[in-house]
């Protein structure tokens, strides 16, 4: 049985890539203005008019932008719609998500091919991708990839893909913020180009789940009729508009994250661990320790364990207050020593 002192201990979670500091007070007040009028359901002008706000911030049209509840769903329905006359090309390790609802497709007998990121720097083999996407209906991959922190797609790649296949290319820029990298202008030049992104990670909106598609007319017809069924609650588009109309804050998290990250590089490399290079706010971590994300659990530290797609001797750990990262650092130390 477990003892009380090891219930109340407390666990610090670094596994789910959130950041660590809370939104600004004036978007919990928005937030909370939406939540006193939730008797009724959001307005077509409200939602109109966070995309506007997001056409903006994304320097693209406002008739390309689709809002969802999270970008996780953009991409769960985008496989849902796009795989039902052919083959689903995805790349191996990706974010979970994305595995999971490809292998339920594979169930239901859908063709799910798998484009192995290549090790040890886990870059994206051009040729076997190029070829697999050719007569393929839906190829997502995630740029930056998720675990590994790595780009994987340039724009002149993401050229030549749009080019060569039939199919739709759907890339998830969920971490564009710290990336500081995107495609989402070159929809206007690709009819069968998506990119989703997400207010969950640099904006510290996690908890709200306001995701975004930026595509053509083409793409965004077969969400049309999903508009009511995928819309956000009122409190979390009140709070998306409000956070992106100042979002030095956003530039500031950005900030603080990124030299935290590369702190914690710097300590984990004189551990002796392998620590990838990421333009994220995570980190990938191979140690020679079997189960490692367990052990690390053993000592009150939750880190994504990616053993699904990779060996167990890999973590993904995300980077938050300097305290947490620290605790990070000395449990690391104590299973590897
Ligand atoms: C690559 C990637 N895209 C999207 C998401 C989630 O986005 P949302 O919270 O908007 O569903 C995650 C979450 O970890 C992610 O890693």
């Amino acid at each position: 049985m477990r003892q009380l002192g090891d219930l109340l201990k407390k666990v610090i979670e670094l596994n789910r890539n959130e950041i660590p500091y809370p939104p600004p007070k004036r978007v919990i007040e928005a937030a909370k203005k939406g939540l006193i009028n939730s008797n009724r359901y959001l307005k077509t002008s409200e939602l109109n008019e966070l995309r506007r706000m997001l056409s903006i911030y994304s320097k693209v049209e406002e008739k390309s932008i689709f809002v969802g509840s999270g970008a996780e769903v953009l991409i769960a329905q985008a496989l849902h719609l796009f795989s039902w006359k052919g083959k689903v090309v995805i790349v191996d390790p990706t974010f979970f998500m994305i595995t999971h609802v490809a292998e339920h497709l594979e169930k239901l007998g859908k063709k799910i091919l798998k484009i192995k990121l290549s090790e040890p720097s886990f870059s994206l083999p051009v040729e076997p991708l190029i070829e697999e996407s050719k007569d393929a209906s839906l190829v997502v991959i995630d740029n930056p990839n998720n675990p590994s922190g790595r780009i994987l797609l340039d724009r002149g790649l993401v050229d030549e893909i749009c080019e060569s296949i039939s199919g739709i290319l759907l890339i998830d820029e969920g971490y564009y913020e710290f990336s500081h990298f995107t495609v989402a202008d070159m929809v206007k030049n690709h009819l069968n180009l998506a990119v989703t992104r997400t207010m969950s990670k640099a904006f510290g909106l996690a908890g709200l789940k306001i995701g975004y598609m930026i595509a053509g007319e083409t793409v965004l017809d077969f969400f049309s009729h999903l508009d009511l069924p995928l819309r956000p609650s009122k409190p979390s588009v009140y709070a998306a508009i409000e956070s992106l109309k100042d979002v030095r804050y956003v530039e500031k998290n950005v900030r603080l994250i990124e030299e935290e990250r590369e702190r914690v590089r710097k300590e984990a490399n004189k551990i002796g661990v392998k620590v990838y290079p990421s333009c994220t706010n995570f980190l990938l971590i191979r140690t020679d320790v079997p189960y490692a994300a367990r052990k690390l659990k053993e000592q009150g530290i939750k880190v994504f364990d990616p053993s699904n797609q990779l060996s167990h001797k890999f973590i993904r750990v995300s980077i938050g207050l300097k305290e947490e990262n620290d605790a990070f650092l000395s449990a690391l130390r104590k299973i590897i020593l």
